[in-house]
């Protein structure tokens, strides 16, 4: 059962399907990431699925007809948290090939699992900052704690909690906790809620440093 309010997770088959076998050990880095990209797909339609649309009309070949498309005064902002989010900002942007692209450069420092900044692509000020949209994007929400900081820098410049998505594969209790406590608005699309974090905050059973697998650095 879901006791998180602000959180989706997809149960397609598909989606469980593709976990299996990116959580196996020995799935070699080039499967995995074609894994995650059919997954991704999935955990999209779900992020995406209440854009907002304005009318217009449009001539088919054989008549005129009233028509939906997304809505001019939204802009939609792509924020993949680097290096393991990158898996995902592809097909976003495949997707929604309008979308702005801009990075976060964040890693885990292993002793305090608190995140170290190193690459902020997010201007100082935005504009209409209740017209964007963002999807930010990792695929592990571990202790929660690079997922505050990435919420953060979009809320301190006026962005709307409910305007903030956060995409992500694996996520572990604790993480989602302390994330929706503190922004109980940001909607969290993700494809499975583990069990707990083990003591170096690895999600348990999840499936190891994505970052290390989907970049095929694991080291044995
Ligand atoms: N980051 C990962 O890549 N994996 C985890 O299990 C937790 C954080």
């Amino acid at each position: 059962m879901n006791k998180f309010p602000n959180v989706s997770i997809i149960k397609h088959p598909l989606c469980c399907h593709n976990l299996s076998i990116i959580r196996n050990k020995d799935t070699s880095a080039e499967v995995l990431r074609n894994a995650i990209r059919r997954i991704t797909y999935l955990l999209f339609y779900e992020a995406t699925k209440d854009l907002e649309l304005e009318y217009t009309i449009i001539e088919t070949p054989l008549e005129k007809c009233k028509a939906q498309k997304l809505s001019s005064k939204n802009e939609i902002i792509i924020a993949p948290i680097l290096r393991a989010g990158l898996i995902f900002s592809d097909i976003a942007n495949e997707i929604m090939p309008y979308a702005q692209v801009r990075h976060i450069g964040m890693y885990r420092d292993e002793d305090t699992l608190t995140p170290v900044w190193y690459y902020n692509k997010i201007p100082i000020e935005f504009e209409n900052p209740k017209n964007k949209i963002v999807l930010i994007l990792d695929p592990m929400l571990a202790t929660g704690n690079s997922a505050i900081d990435a919420i953060k820098l979009f809320t301190n410049k006026k962005v709307p909690q409910k305007n903030i998505r956060f995409v992500n594969l694996i996520s572990a209790p604790e993480g989602l906790n302390k994330v929706g406590e503190i922004f109980p608005d940001v909607k969290i699309i993700t494809a499975s809620i583990d069990n707990c974090l083990n003591d170096f905050g690895y999600i348990k059973p999840g499936l190891g440093d994505a970052g290390d697998r989907i970049f095929n650095t694991v080291e044995n």
